[in-house]
């Protein structure tokens, strides 16, 4: 039987609809939920994707702002808008686009951000919070990934999870997300011996490693859950993930496709944090 074909973009518009409610009371108790995002550099992709959340983020009711710099900006600059937004108390959430173009040091301006502010989960104190399992914002993709399985009825606790791709973006958090959950978890990546006998055992399937097609149907555990990270370009120009998604969705009980999938899901889940943060400033 063929698997459910897991809705993240309807998910991802749940999401928003509730965030946008959480926003209309912020408003009106004075802290309307405020976003700048940082774009330096011209990459035709990242400026897709800042322009997908300056949409939804004024669409939410925030008030959001985009700041482009040049791809040449000095990162002495670069830090001193940080800092600027920093001490800005009409902004929750600061985002830098990644990656930054050549020159410039994104650990060193990720380490800048306000971790309060750090709507990304990027900076170290949210990371060391994320393994301590103490408050914090946790990425965006991976929180976006355990809040489809969560909607979709999916239980974490006590399965076998397998996550292929070890980024600090995305493999490594949503790894410390499903521990949290108590899902027994395994990392696996390029040099991952038997990666598809591993894969095999998973319950909870995950790629996220950006290689096209990579999981195949034959390695999918009969019943499992399958969530597709990966948006690449196929031969003939279409997106593609990581997942063969007409073998796997033989075998899967659950598949998320690309696109329309986790995809969605990761600026529902930005749009979340920010809330999240301006909720806290309101007290
Ligand atoms: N580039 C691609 N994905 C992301 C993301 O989630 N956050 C940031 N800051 N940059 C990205």
């Amino acid at each position: 039987m063929a698997a459910e074909t897991i809705d993240g973009k309807g998910i991802a518009a749940l999401v928003r609809a509730e965030v946008g409610v959480a926003a209309q009371r912020l408003t009106a108790a004075g802290q309307r939920p405020g976003l700048t995002v940082v774009l330096v550099g011209e990459d035709p992709a990242s400026q897709v994707y800042v322009r997908n959340k300056d949409r939804a983020a004024d669409r939410a009711g925030f008030r959001v702002e985009t700041r482009k710099l040049p791809a040449q900006t000095p990162q002495a600059e670069l830090l001193a808008l940080v800092a600027e937004l920093n001490a800005d108390e009409a902004v929750h959430g600061i985002l830098v686009q990644l990656p930054l173009p050549g020159g410039l040091d994104a650990d060193a301006v990720v380490r800048a951000i306000d971790p309060a502010k750090d709507v990304d989960g990027l900076h170290p104190d949210n990371v060391a919070a994320l393994w301590m399992g103490t408050p914090g914002h946790r990425p965006c993709t991976p929180s976006g990934c355990v809040e489809l399985l969560d909607r979709t009825g999916i239980d974490i606790a006590g399965r076998n999870a397998v996550v292929i791709g070890r980024s600090l973006l995305v493999g490594k958090p949503l790894a410390a997300l499903l521990l949290a959950r108590n899902a027994t978890v395994t990392i696996a990546h390029s040099r991952t011996a038997d990666l598809a006998g591993l894969a095999r055992g998973a319950d909870i399937l995950v790629a996220a490693v950006g290689r096209a097609e990579l999981v195949r149907g034959n390695w999918i555990k009969p019943g499992a859950a399958v969530l597709d990270v990966g948006i690449n370009r196929g031969a003939d120009g279409s997106l593609v993930g990581d997942v063969a998604f007409d073998e796997a969705r033989e075998r899967a009980a659950a598949i998320t496709p690309v696109p329309g999938g986790v995809g969605p899901m990761t600026i529902a889940m930005l749009l979340r944090n920010t809330a999240a943060a301006a909720a806290r400033r309101a007290g």
